[in-house]
């Protein structure tokens, strides 16, 4: 049990248990380390905390651990894991309403859906690559002045501006059911393009995700993203598209920017049948 400060009835010290991996593709193993409490402490604080001691609880010298942070105000996605079970950012996780939850102690796991770089940092380009498979951006139309582009109706600004809040921070694909991790072992003798490629196909067929569902709902409804409308709806009926969401609904609980992302799968869903359905028509 935590020891607690008897006149201010609060802990003295916090304990934090960290997963930690060595290396990619190396066996995870958990150390315990333990800090004084200060009130108002943010998981990344914590952290910066457990760096400076560099020491377990039990006293031995340990190598820092290393985690991913950026924007430190919950807009880059890049400090996402697993704290107390939970996928969610570490630099808005607060530690007193942690604690409330679990007075013993702070678990911190890197994400479960990634390939884990180094304790609790994964290589998130998957997610990325989602991205570009939908094209989840505005082409160019032209390098020269056209004059003011088409005017957005409000109620398309307000279906739209809900999903543009995305962060690619990835807590969505890590809770999905469907989503399976992919981890490739270099093969000897492969060179850098072999294994790239090795990777890109693995990718393309596993599923894209919500996320990626959800921007390419984003970018169909745009006046100029429209434009290639077809090529994403395409990219959503190809293997590891939206076919592959058995609608859990456990994206849409836990991404931190409450993006409908159900909604975004039905009318994925409702876009990609009409798509199919055409191109019958046009052969
Ligand atoms: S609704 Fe689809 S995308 Fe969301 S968690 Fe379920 S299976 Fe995954
Ligand atoms: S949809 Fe939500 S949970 Fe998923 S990547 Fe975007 S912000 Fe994160
Ligand atoms: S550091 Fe950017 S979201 Fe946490």
């Amino acid at each position: 049990m935590i020891a607690l400060d008897p006149a201010a009835n609060r802990p003295q010290f916090i304990n934090v248990r960290v997963k930690r991996q060595d290396g990619p593709g190396q066996e995870p193993y958990w150390q315990l380390f333990k800090i004084d409490y200060e009130p108002e402490l943010n998981v990344i604080t914590v952290l910066q905390r457990i760096a400076a001691l560099s020491k377990t609880s039990d006293g031995k010298k340990v190598t820092p651990v290393v985690w991913d942070c950026g924007c430190l105000e919950e807009v880059c996605g890049a400090c996402t894991m697993q704290i107390n079970g939970r996928v969610r950012q570490s630099c808005s996780a607060l530690v007193d309403t942690l604690l409330k939850d679990n007075a013993d102690e702070l678990v911190l796991e890197p994400m479960s859906k990634f390939p884990v770089l180094r304790d609790l940092m994964v290589d998130r380009r998957r997610l990325f690559k989602a991205l570009e498979k939908v094209k989840a951006w505005v082409p160019v139309d032209s390098y020269y002045n056209m004059g003011p582009g088409e005017r957005q109706l409000r109620a398309a600004q307000e279906q739209n501006y809900p999903l543009s809040q995305c962060m690619s921070c990835g807590c969505c694909v890590d809770a999905c059911p469907q989503y399976n991790k992919i981890e490739l072992e270099r093969k000897k003798d492969e060179t850098d393009e072999e294994f790239a490629k090795r990777e890109q196909e693995a990718w393309d067929k596993g599923f894209v995700g919500p996320h990626a569902i959800s921007q390419a709902m984003l970018f169909n409804n745009h006046p100029t993203g429209k434009s290639i409308a077809g090529e994403r709806l395409d990219a959503l009926t190809a293997p590891g598209g939206i076919q592959a969401c058995g609608n859990a609904q456990n994206c849409v609980a836990v991404c931190p920017k409450e993006i409908p992302l159900t909604t975004s799968i039905a009318r994925a869903g409702r876009a990609t049948t009409i798509h199919t359905i055409k191109k019958w028509f046009e052969k």
